[in-house]
């Protein structure tokens, strides 16, 4: 049932502190008279209406979402229509494309500096804009320690791709066109012009990347309104989802309802199987993890394994699918994959929602409109969508999605005819992308068709921030022969975009005395899906003495800090399987009301 809540006084607003203040005058009129400056009226900022921030993602060197800028001006229309008075102000930017050494490092950061301006200055309630990957699990961090009311508005993704009558997926397309340049089909000037096909508008990757996965996690979490998630940028629902955004954060801030109501474990389990569901990144269970860790709830990869893994893919969207977010948009988006998942009992209803209602509320009525594009439970794509949470005596968390594993695969590294989940590889091991890139078509490094590719040094401490090259493309030689992938296994992430049968976020990793560092290329592994282990195969008294021979050597080298914050983030960072989280922030919550302004 929608909740019905006692509602706020005015003078029971945060702001007042800032703008109402007797015991605090001149702080008072300092604050007041600046304000004004721009136009906002003595009025608006005494008479108790409620002051809602607006976190602007947007920028140019942010082009995902760079079309907040416009859409949050109806977001401020339906603030103002609704009494309340608007604040927009930067986030620091995220572009997952441009920022080096990775946008993952960014992460941490703009959740830190949204958390001082969200608990520093005078909001009783924010609208956090989100598109580009991290974007969206920074801005849900912050609600989740802050907690003041808060609503998630996604800017949608770009509309669908075209080359002739092929759709062109953002981020897919450029796996694909990298095998095509490597086997020598293409030329760069054509790899190019290609890739651009897949960027037809403003908006996010159109794909069921992790942009569109997390803003989908978002409203599976009920933190944005119903079925906004995945309206393409430029239709004319999203500047009314915008319009209507700002409306609802009002009636949010009176009703005082904050994040950690709508944050619970309910919530969380909701996001992991909605996750599977969707066919979602890879770095999902990052930043869910993460959320989950702001908001005071333990969620492990553990979890993902147990609640994800037996869910079925019904979203038929790239990568993991046929068609783009603008199909998916039109056969009912997020609503309806939940839709299906809340009827075959995979879902919690009761879970509350930022308009007040219940999922199970909002739900009703959402059934799929196109049976292709989004499937019925009863008729997935795919049986086990979810992941594995492999284990071993080399790491002790490492993601896999079972379902992108190929015939191919099976019949290659199958390790014993009786057992068709146990599989063997010999390994060749590589020190971070560079050493990939530099090595790679050496043939001194006899790769074939049976090799593994292992990838070191890529987690949130060994390349500052975790990077997503765990999907590592086979030689030259090997593409040309047609073997178009390999296995991959590694303590970085992958791109949300790539469908490649890997094992990643290996944690710990390599940098923090993780197993993978005591790797060598020509070692075999044993990879038991049945079991969910991976096992370097070699005895425990010789990988004792590895480890001894890397600690006498000081340890797994990575690259030096290049600014301040890399030294700091990797001081701080936890694990990939905890969130990459900062250490220490964890345990601050719900600060506006335990810590209020001084
Ligand atoms: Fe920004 Fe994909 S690169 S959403
Ligand atoms: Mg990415």
């Amino acid at each position: 049932m929608t909740q019905s809540r006692p509602r706020l006084s005015p003078d029971q607003l945060r702001s007042r502190w800032w703008f109402d203040n007797p015991d605090h005058p001149g702080t008072t009129a300092l604050c007041i008279e600046r304000y004004m400056n721009y136009g906002i009226t003595l009025e608006e900022l005494t008479s108790g209406r409620p002051i809602i921030g607006i976190s602007q993602s947007g920028s140019d060197l942010t082009p995902c979402n760079r079309h907040h800028i416009d859409l949050v001006k109806r977001v401020k229309d339906g603030i103002r229509a609704v009494g309340g008075v608007p604040f927009e102000f930067p986030m620091h930017p995220i572009h997952e494309n441009a920022r080096r050494p990775t946008a993952a490092l960014d992460r941490n950061l703009a959740y830190l500096g949204l958390v001082e301006v969200l608990h520093g200055y005078p909001l009783d309630g924010v609208v956090l804009t989100t598109g580009c990957d991290k974007t969206t699990p920074a801005a849900l961090m912050a609600a989740a320690t802050v907690n003041i009311p808060a609503m998630v508005l996604s800017g949608g993704p770009m509309l669908n791709g075209w080359r002739g009558a092929e759709r062109v997926g953002s981020g897919t397309i450029i796996w694909e066109l990298r095998k095509r340049l490597a086997a020598g089909d293409i030329g760069y000037d054509e790899f190019l012009s290609r890739a651009t096909d897949s960027a037809p508008s403003v908006g996010h990757c159109n794909t069921m990347g992790t942009a569109s996965t997390m803003n989908a996690m978002a409203e599976a979490l009920g933190m944005s309104l119903p079925g906004s998630a995945i309206i393409p940028a430029p239709y004319k629902e999203r500047s009314m989802a915008a319009y209507q955004t700002g409306e609802r954060i009002v009636e949010l801030v009176w009703q005082d309802l904050r994040p950690l109501e709508i944050l619970t474990r309910e919530a969380f389990e909701n996001a992991i199987t909605t996750c599977s569901a969707l066919g979602g990144s890879t770095n999902a269970p990052i930043h869910v993890n993460a959320i989950a860790r702001h908001a005071g709830i333990e969620l492990s990869n553990d979890d993902w394994q147990h609640l994800g893994h037996r869910v079925p893919l019904l979203a038929n969207v790239m990568p993991a699918g046929a068609y783009l977010c603008e199909e998916f948009y039109r056969a009912g988006g997020v609503p309806a994959v939940m839709h299906e998942l809340l009827e075959a009992g995979h879902l919690h209803g009761d879970a509350l929602t930022v308009n007040g209602a219940t999922m199970a509320e909002n739900l009703a009525g959402k059934e799929t409109g196109d049976e292709e594009v989004i499937r019925r439970f009863a008729n997935p794509l795919v049986d086990h969508a979810g992941f594995l949470n492999l284990k071993g005596n080399l790491f002790d968390s490492a993601l896999m999605k079972t379902s992108v594993i190929s015939a191919l695969f099976r019949q290659r590294f199958l390790a014993d005819p009786d057992d068709p989940e146990a599989f063997e590889g010999r390994v060749v091991v590589f020190e971070g992308s560079e050493d990939y890139h530099a090595r790679i078509d050496d043939p001194a490094l006899g790769i074939d068709e049976r090799t593994i590719l292992v990838m070191r040094g890529a987690g949130p401490v060994g390349h500052p921030g975790g990077a997503e090259v765990v999907n590592m493309q086979p030689p030259e030689a090997l593409i040309r022969q047609g073997i178009e992938s390999l296995p991959c296994l590694g303590d970085g992430r992958q791109s949300g975009t790539s469908g490649s049968p890997s094992i990643l976020n290996a944690s710990p990793e390599a940098a923090t005395g993780g197993g993978l560092a005591l790797l060598e290329t020509g070692d075999r592994l044993r990879i038991d899906l049945r079991r969910g282990e991976v096992n370097l195969l070699v005895d425990d008294v010789e990988l004792a003495s590895r480890r001894q021979r890397l600690e006498a050597a000081g340890g797994y080298r990575y690259p030096d800090h290049q600014t301040p914050w890399q030294e700091i983030q990797r001081t701080l960072v936890e694990p990939l399987d905890r969130g990459m989280t900062l250490a220490n922030a964890t345990s601050y919550r719900d600060v506006a009301r335990k810590s209020p302004p001084r």
